[in-house]
């Protein structure tokens, strides 16, 4: 499952480093020996390893030294001590050490694989709890990912195509049209959902951070760096890693993502091994990204690498039909248990024809702002904030002029006679078939029409 179980073998004796290394080899781990401490450790700072399986009695260096050593530079590698001297003080002292076993030779085989096997395993499952909780909170398929209009049922299919291939993805959209979550879609719905899904704002973090973020670093490589440390896209091997804000990476490590993209493979910072990665690779962009290419601001050849399919989130005012829906969902989601508040269909109109410059983010915030102005149990126009100004045209507001940037028909057409149909239920206290007469609609008519604009269908 893990393609970085690198073992290092310590042992002033030929013939058992020779006996550890054949068996391991035959397990499919890659060994590496070391007849010292001195060179033992020498190797963890410069090497990345798994585990470290040392003698404790040898010469210069012993094994009780090498572990506090190899614990310092590089915590999370698991030591294990064999030895024909074992002790019982000996055992507790290396436990406290951080030794994850204290093993007596002459040893069984089977005894050390398992062993071995099983602290990889741990080491593997540590790592990774630390991302579970964050991961279980979020963790989406569909469920909390709302869209009924063509526009998102056609994301969702091509979700659904693309999780369980390796394809990198590339999401653009507006900011808050959630990005995100068709990148945690993705990894939801794909069969690496079981290993980590890792987020990373390339924007947040300056160019040198970000790097060793990514990447992992050696002890010493820069200061501060006290100990080796693996980077998020060892952390996300077997999953997802998710970049975010993509276009902000500055060109030299765009250099690096794009080798990463092509040979699978990086190296840490002051690192010489090259370490192999099986990672899915999603980024997302509220930017014109192709724009930033011509403009020579962003790698053309990583931009196709990870474009491989592209899928774009339109702004939520182009998707109205998806608004009501949303803010039933963010009323009931902010309603923590209660019975969730209603709104007016005034209100409803009103929130349907905002533009929505921030997008689902936006709606999201100010469905939880109404939901707390409004003191009764429904949200009555009043309670919406000025900010949010309706350009629901009422007739009198159409143009009757067309403006140079022109007008969109449809969207007018639509809005108007959603703006009607829910005045005429205001104005009939919600009861249809006067509402249609109202209008000078039959009831069927009237329903056929309300339909299109329902919350819920
Ligand atoms: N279709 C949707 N259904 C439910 N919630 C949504 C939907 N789209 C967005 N959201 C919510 O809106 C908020 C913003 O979404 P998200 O963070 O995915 O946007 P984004 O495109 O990544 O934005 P940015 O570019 O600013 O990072 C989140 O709280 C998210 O849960
Ligand atoms: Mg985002």
């Amino acid at each position: 499952m893990n393609t970085l179980n690198r073992i290092l073998i310590v042992d002033d004796e030929q013939s058992m480093r020779e006996l550890l290394s054949i068996m391991l080899r035959k397990e499919g781990y890659e060994v590496v020996t070391a007849d010292n401490g001195a060179k033992a450790l020498k190797a963890v700072q410069s090497d990345i390893f798994d585990l470290v399986i040392t003698d404790l009695k040898m010469p210069q260096m012993d094994g009780m030294t090498l572990l506090k050593e190899v614990k310092e530079s590089s915590p999370d590698t698991i030591v294990i001590i064999v030895t024909a001297f074992g002790t019982t003080e000996g055992a507790e002292k290396a436990r406290l050490l951080g030794a994850y076993d204290y093993i007596g030779k002459p040893f069984n085989n089977d005894e050390i694989k398992l062993v071995i096997q099983n602290a990889l395993e741990k080491g593997h499952l540590r790592k990774e709890n630390i991302l579970l909780k964050r991961e279980i909170e979020s963790r989406t398929g569909f469920e909390n990912f709302i869209g009924k209009s063509e526009p998102m049922q056609r994301i969702f299919s091509l979700i659904r195509q693309v999780a369980d291939t390796k394809s990198t993805v590339l999401i653009t959209g507006e900011s808050g049209t959630g990005k995100e979550l068709v990148a945690r879609a993705l990894h939801a719905q794909g069969s690496r959902n079981a290993r980590p899904f890792v987020t990373v704002n390339c924007g947040a973090l300056p160019e040198t951070l970000l790097e060793s973020e990514l990447f992992g670093y050696m002890k010493g490589s820069f200061t501060g760096a006290a100990a080796n440390k693996q980077g998020l896209f060892e952390t996300a091997n077997g999953g997802t890693i998710f970049l975010d804000e993509i276009s902000t990476m500055t060109p030299a490590l765009q250099v690096k993502l794009l080798r990463v993209l092509q040979e699978r493979e990086f190296k840490r910072v002051g690192g010489t091994a090259d370490i192999k990665v099986d990672v899915r690779v999603i980024a997302a962009t509220n930017r014109d990204l192709l724009a930033d290419v011509n403009k020579g601001l962003f790698r053309e050849d990583l931009f196709y690498r990870l474009n491989v399919m592209p899928i774009h989130l339109p702004p939520l005012r182009e998707r109205k039909d998806d608004i009501p829906l949303l803010i039933n969902y963010f009323l009931k989601k902010s309603s923590s248990g209660r019975e969730p508040k209603k709104i007016s269909s005034e209100a409803m109109n009103r929130l349907v024809s905002h533009r929505w410059p921030g997008n689902v983010r936006e709606l999201e915030n100010t469905v939880e702002r109404l939901n707390i102005l409004a003191s009764g149990d429904t949200i009555m126009i009043e309670h919406i904030p000025d900010s949010i100004t309706s350009i629901a045209p009422s007739p009198e507001l159409i143009p009757f002029d067309i403006p140079e940037s022109g007008i969109d028909l449809e969207s007018l057409l639509q809005n108007a006679e959603r703006t009607m149909l829910y005045k005429a239920l205001d104005k009939a206290n919600g009861v249809k078939t006067d509402a249609a007469k109202l209008l000078g609609l039959s009831f069927r008519s009237f329903r056929h029409r309300l339909q299109k604009y329902e919350q819920s269908s």
